[in-house]
């Protein structure tokens, strides 16, 4: 039986009050900044190198997933890569976590599309590299590995060696070694796009999910533009090289947490669209 409404439940107002402004991008702490950043890659025989990327200004906050879109070769994994200090910037300064970045930065990890996981080791040792690498002792790093592996569904496959794993485990396994040095960024260069895309669903949820529990930084490098929806606060569009910001859009949608259910949501149509046209999608003058 449905309960009758009270009169005051007619009387609330559609939107309930905050009991506080909402947070605005000044007031929250930023993680990441890129302040008129641009590089260029000068030869002996091309010292006047033409810009790959120009004029980038971002800030990414504490906690907030951010994707980048944009043609291939635009410049997006030059970007990432001077986030995670490995490319010096040409002009500009790049921040992580209020300090400069002047080379590799400890609480920065990187993950890509290929899974780099060392042949000789097993999935369990190589999920403890990167504590190891730190000096953590032996019995907290394994307790580490065991816990990370079985959030990434691989229990039972600790003692696997990487060719023994299908693409998709390989991933989880990549992905647990990436948060097994705890970083407070991560950086994800298209870490998903060889994947089948049921798998590709699957681990994004798992990510999503991981990333909103430990409150997590995260830049996210995709071409794959319904993954961007449905993974990001943000997207930042960029233009064909020299790579600019052409667009910035704030998704706006509820279930970042749980990118399956986002997924599904009607808003999520408009959105992919308005992307596609943005990087013209299907158009004469196409880049792709
Ligand atoms: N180390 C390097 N030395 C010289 N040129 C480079 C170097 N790294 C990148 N470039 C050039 O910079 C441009 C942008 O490359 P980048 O890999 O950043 O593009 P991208 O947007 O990630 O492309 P894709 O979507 O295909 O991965 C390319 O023209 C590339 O040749
Ligand atoms: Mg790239």
């Amino acid at each position: 039986m449905n309960a009758v409404p009270s009169p005051s439940h007619f009387l609330r107002p559609a939107v309930e009050p905050l009991d506080r402004p909402a947070a605005r991008a000044d007031d929250a702490t930023v993680e990441i900044e890129f302040r008129g950043v641009s590089k260029r890659f000068p030869t002996r025989r091309h010292p006047d190198a033409a810009p790959v990327v120009r004029d980038l200004t971002l800030k990414i906050r504490t906690g907030e997933v951010v994707s980048i879109i944009g043609p291939s070769g635009c410049g997006k994994s030059t970007l990432l890569n001077m986030g995670s200090g490995l490319y010096a910037p040409s002009e500009g300064e790049v921040f992580v976590g209020g300090q400069r970045v002047t080379g590799p930065v400890p609480k920065v990890a990187f993950m890509l599309q290929k899974d780099l996981l060392l042949p000789w080791r097993t999935i369990r040792r190589n999920v403890e590299l990167g504590p190891e690498i730190a000096g953590l002792p032996a019995a907290e790093r394994r307790e580490r590995a065991t816990q990370l592996l079985a959030r990434c569904h691989l229990k039972g496959f600790e003692d696997h060696y990487p060719y023994q794993l299908s693409g998709g485990m390989r991933q989880r396994a990549a992905l647990a070694r990436t948060l097994a040095i705890d970083p407070q960024v991560l950086l994800f260069d298209e870490p998903f796009s060889a994947l089948d895309a049921q798998t590709k669903m699957v681990l994004q949820q798992d990510l999503a999910l991981m990333l909103h529990e430990r409150g997590k930084t995260a830049l996210f490098i995709t071409h794959d533009l319904v993954e961007a929806a449905a993974l990001s606060d943000r997207i930042l569009v960029m233009s064909p090289r020299p790579g600019q910001i052409i667009e910035e859009i704030e998704v706006g949608l509820p279930y970042r947490e749980r990118p399956l259910e986002r997924r599904k949501l009607p808003e999520m149509g408009p959105l992919v669209g308005r992307l596609m046209d943005l990087l013209k999608v299907g158009q004469d003058e196409s880049f792709h």
